[in-house]
């Protein structure tokens, strides 16, 4: 089965066409507007969608060596994500499907994560613990089938995206921080300092991620602008260390507690150096399966839009002209779908 799916849920415009389980194209447009700004501002984000979807679509096309009319159905982001971003992708697949009367449905961003663990060969099976770590969600998730899930933890305060974002701002690294502070992690000491890690007293599979945060603030404020930058790569290093712990903990506890023996890790912070040696090595300790997308499906992309909907589709899901996007759809929620 043929699928074009659509990604502009935020400041990525990404279409993708996959053949089954293999991508067979994914073209990526990451919009470098918003970098002067220090973090995305909706309104130029809606607008340059508008101007790249259909560049990138045909883009895309071209690089499967595919036409639309090709196409045995379409997917695109619904939500959550910023709703003028989100209006411009469901649109454009509306008017598409219904041009070419081909099949389409409304795909949940997170859901899109989830199954970039699904793409190409991987070797994925159920029961799944997956868990979900982007800029904006924080989650643990028990899959016993596809589109089954069952939500057993997350944050109360910030994602852990956004707290690599924040920490990142206040260290005075470039947007988005996350992968600036995995660089210079790497080149720090984990041990310079210990970071409180949140919630870690309560037997619980929920995250709490301002409490870290600020701990990172007080500490470079202690320290001073110049010891603070002569040590920045320490102060990286221990903040990933606390961010990364908090994750493998919980995780590893809620696969041993559902007696689960495959952890797939999903969403932007999976690109995290850190967090994927020491998922890995965790797993290998209890003989746990860890499965991670390759980098390039890990941060938002089309492809994992298309996987998802492939399997809604062939489960005979299907959208109509009702659909609408959702700023702030959860993973459990469906809407407009039939
Ligand atoms: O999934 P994603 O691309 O967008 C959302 O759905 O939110 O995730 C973006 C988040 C950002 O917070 C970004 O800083 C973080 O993922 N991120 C990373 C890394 N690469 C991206 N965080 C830590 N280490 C990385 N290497
Ligand atoms: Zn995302």
């Amino acid at each position: 089965m043929l699928v074009l799916g659509l990604e502009t849920s935020c400041d990525e415009t990404s279409a993708a066409v996959i053949d089954d389980n293999k991508v067979l194209s994914n073209v990526i447009s990451s919009q470098m507007v918003h970098l002067q700004f220090g973090g995305v501002v909706p309104e130029l984000a809606s607008r340059a969608h508008l101007r790249k979807v259909i560049p990138v679509a045909e883009e895309t096309l071209e690089k499967a060596g595919k036409s639309l009319a090709d196409m045995d159905g379409f997917a695109v982001t619904y939500g959550p994500g910023l709703i003028g971003a989100l209006l411009v992708g469901v649109n454009y697949i509306k008017g598409v499907a219904a041009v070419l009367e081909k099949p389409f449905i409304g795909v949940n961003h997170i859901e899109g994560h989830v199954y970039s663990n699904f793409l190409d060969d991987a070797p994925v099976k159920f029961p799944l613990l997956c868990l979900i770590v982007s800029g904006g969600h924080t989650q643990i998730v028990v899959m016993k089938d596809h589109l089954n899930y069952k939500l057993i933890g997350k944050t109360r305060d910030d994602a852990v995206g956004e707290a690599f974002d924040k920490v990142a701002k206040l260290l005075g690294l470039p947007y988005p921080g996350g992968p600036e502070v995995d660089k210079l992690a790497r080149q720090g000491d984990e041990k310079f300092t210990r970071f409180p890690i949140g919630l870690s007293r309560e037997k619980t599979f929920d995250f709490s991620y301002s409490g870290l945060k600020t701990a990172v603030l007080n500490f470079a404020n202690k320290l001073g602008p110049a010891e603070k930058d002569a040590h920045l790569a320490d102060i990286c290093a221990s903040f990933q260390k606390a961010a990364v712990d908090a994750l493998v903990e919980r995780t590893i506890r809620a696969a041993r507690t559902y007696q689960i023996r495959q952890i797939a890790v999903a969403g932007g912070v999976a690109a995290n150096s850190g967090l994927r040696a020491a998922m890995k090595a965790a797993g290998a300790d209890y003989n746990i399966d860890v499965f991670f997308p390759a980098m390039e499906y890990c941060t938002d992309n089309a492809a994992m839009i298309a996987r998802a909907g492939l399997q809604r589709l062939q489960h005979g899901h299907r959208s109509n002209l009702l659909l609408n996007a959702y700023p702030s759809l959860k993973l459990e929620e469906e809407r407009h779908q039939e």
